[in-house]
């Protein structure tokens, strides 16, 4: 498509419909969902990424253990008993929380267009609530997928365990997660990959060339 500068020296003829076009699409949210085992490194990678390049980080973890703290929440315990458990929180909860923290970020500056979605679309509920929330309202850029064997994603997490104070980082829940992972996620996973959105980034390797993978996918895509 053929964009004519927005300046005043252009007639407005041209200038109206790029200037608008552009508004669209700086007003609709381009998502990436990142997605990969417990302790593959998502929320790592996604910081780096925030600190190079203009994108938004949410994740769904950290929004649902945010929830679980905030005073007055209906679903604190409930989310409380589904993270020990490794099992994914009804959508209803989460896509609302993904929702809020978009138009949030958007509200407050209308360049912050660009979200990384960690952890998300986990099953197929999550990827339905999505579809009936979110079709039309943000584009799906791809999926960026860290590989990583389940040992490496439990020793990780271990690892992790030691001070992250988190309920989940324990052999008894990890067990779980990798379980509902293998039979919830890779299914997702697979579905984006028929679509040929997935971008597989092997993850075991140490952070930076880790990160040096993600840059050049990111670099590919623009
Ligand atoms: P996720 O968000 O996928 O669960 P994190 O980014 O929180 O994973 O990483 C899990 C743990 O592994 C953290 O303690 C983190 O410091 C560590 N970690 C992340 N990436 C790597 C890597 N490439 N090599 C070694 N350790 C890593
Ligand atoms: O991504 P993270 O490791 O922070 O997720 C921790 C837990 O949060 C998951 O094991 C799951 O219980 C919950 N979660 C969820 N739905 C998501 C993302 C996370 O229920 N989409
Ligand atoms: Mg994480």
């Amino acid at each position: 498509m053929v964009h004519h500068e927005w300046s005043l020296s252009a007639g407005l003829c041209h200038s109206v419909p790029s200037f608008l076009y552009r508004v669209s699409l700086m007003m609709k949210p381009q998502v990436v969902f990142v997605l990969g085992g417990p302790g593959a490194g998502k929320g790592t990678q996604c910081s780096k990424i925030v600190e190079n390049y203009n994108y938004t980080h949410l994740s769904a973890g950290d929004l649902l253990r945010a929830e679980r703290a905030r005073e007055g929440s209906e679903d604190g315990q409930l989310i409380a008993n589904y993270i020990k458990e490794g099992k994914i929180v009804p959508v209803e909860i989460t896509i609302n929380l993904l929702k809020r923290a978009m138009e949030e970020t958007m509200q407050k500056d209308e360049k912050k267009f660009r979200f990384l979605i960690d952890g998300f679309p986990r099953n197929e509920d999550n990827l339905q609530g999505w579809k009936k929330v979110m079709e039309g309202k943000a584009d799906i850029k791809f999926v960026l997928f860290f590989d990583c064997s389940n040992e490496v994603c439990i020793n990780r997490c271990l690892e992790r365990g030691k001070s992250s104070g988190r309920t989940d980082d324990n052999r008894e829940s990890l067990e779980k997660r990798i379980q509902t992972y293998l039979q919830s996620t890779r299914p997702i996973i697979e579905l984006y990959e028929k679509e040929g959105k997935v971008r597989t980034i092997d993850a075991s390797r140490s952070v930076d060339e880790v990160f040096a993978e993600v840059k050049a996918i990111l670099e590919k895509e623009g």
